[in-house]
């Protein structure tokens, strides 16, 4: 057992024994399953080969029971060479997951980012169909039945609702989606496929964009069954998530938050650190309270290796965690709303809920949790 687990679990009975003692039965879970107690799949969050072995390693399996690849398992990494593939990271994190019982979200199969310069200077038609119908067939297919779901497409769309430029859209406009969702299926029936974007938080083109191209992929009768929303946000642009969740939601698919985090506009400070707090449990209640939510994903653990210190420097302390492991005020609220089975507006300074010894409804007949 990891340092880091064995203070987890001191502190876990340290809190038990402080509130016992004041009459109060405090039930520790985790995140994942209190997430499923409110009737979701899970609460997530990535694993890669620099934090399989690092310190979060802990807190990852204490909390999290679905997990993210963060990047060993897109093109670049997968197949850098056309032909030759490499699995051996890929493995590892599969191989992780499975011997931890967790589930894996793959992520991610074409996308613009992480592509080659092999693919990326392909022109013709066939032959780059070709080639994405060959790497969807062996990434898929290696993991054929042991992935909840897979990014099938990622980010394809511009702020103004227009594609994305790259190879795949150059060369095959919009249909290389199409293609990548029925290759995906035919290579792994049972997993879910998402389409997955960011900045789909607030009313907007590019969520319009987002809408209309799901429909007319539903019009076509393509295999896709979800829709990820990054949920990558700047504190104090949060207040519509919930609304568009909803939206998301109306085309009848899955939805789920694939990549939360809430980065602060630096200085951090303590004001700004409530505000967070309110705005995790905003985001988690938006989630809860709309059944095609399955589950959110974080994209990160502690505010120190979160990918928005070198990518967004003038942004900070944007997980649950901060650079020493404790967690922050964003964690008590979204567990003490969680406790609370998302009811209350423990918006602004949540507390974990505690319910008394007897047995029941709490206090406020709130649902106890059968953890
Ligand atoms: O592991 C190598 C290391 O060996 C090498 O020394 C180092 C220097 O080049 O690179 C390391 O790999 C980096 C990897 O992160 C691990 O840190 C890659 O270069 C770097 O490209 C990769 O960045 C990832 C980025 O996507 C691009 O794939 C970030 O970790 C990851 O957080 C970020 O995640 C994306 C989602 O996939 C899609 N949505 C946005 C999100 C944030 O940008």
């Amino acid at each position: 057992m990891t340092r880091t687990l064995s203070f987890i679990n001191l502190r876990r009975s340290f809190t038990t024994l402080l509130l016992a003692t004041a009459g109060y039965h405090y039930v520790e879970a985790s995140l994942n399953s209190m997430m499923q107690a409110n009737g979701k799949l899970y609460f997530g969050n990535i694993i890669d080969t620099n934090t399989m072995q690092g310190n979060e390693d802990g807190v990852l399996k204490g909390e999290f029971g679905m997990f993210t690849p963060e990047y060993s398992w897109k093109w670049n990494r997968i197949q850098p060479e056309k032909g030759k593939f490499h699995f051996n990271d890929s493995d590892a994190v599969m191989e992780w997951a499975e011997a931890n019982g967790k589930q894996i979200r793959g992520h991610t199969l074409v996308w613009h980012q992480n592509i080659p310069d092999w693919v990326d200077a392909i022109t013709d038609k066939e032959d780059l169909m070709k080639v994405i119908k060959d790497h969807i067939n062996k990434a898929v297919g290696r993991y054929k039945g042991r992935v909840y779901a897979w990014d099938v497409v990622n980010e394809v769309f511009n702020e103004d609702g227009t594609f994305r430029d790259s190879v795949f859209y150059r060369v095959l406009g919009e249909d290389f989606i199409p293609l990548a969702f029925r290759t995906a299926r035919e290579a792994d029936p049972n997993a879910k496929l998402y389409i997955n974007e960011y900045n789909l938080d607030y009313a907007g083109p590019k969520i319009d964009a987002m809408l209309n191209l799901v429909h007319r992929l539903q019009a076509q009768n393509v295999p896709i069954d979800a829709i990820g929303s990054q949920t990558h946000l700047t504190s104090g642009r949060v207040n519509e998530v919930p609304a568009q969740l909803k939206r998301l939601a109306s085309t009848g698919l899955d939805i789920a938050v694939t990549e939360l985090d809430i980065r602060i506009k630096r200085p951090v400070t303590p004001a700004k650190l409530q505000q967070q707090k309110g705005e995790y449990a905003l985001v988690t209640k938006g989630c809860l309270e709309v059944p095609a939510c399955v589950g959110i994903s974080m994209w990160g653990v502690s505010d120190q290796n979160s990918w928005v210190k070198e990518a967004l420097p003038a942004f900070g302390a944007p997980l649950m965690w901060d650079g020493n492991l404790r967690r922050k005020g964003a964690y008590g609220a979204v567990d003490g709303l969680l406790r609370k089975g998302g009811e209350g507006s423990e918006m602004a300074g949540a507390k974990v809920s505690v319910t008394r010894r007897h047995g029941g409804r709490g206090r406020h007949g709130k649902r106890r949790l059968s953890l």
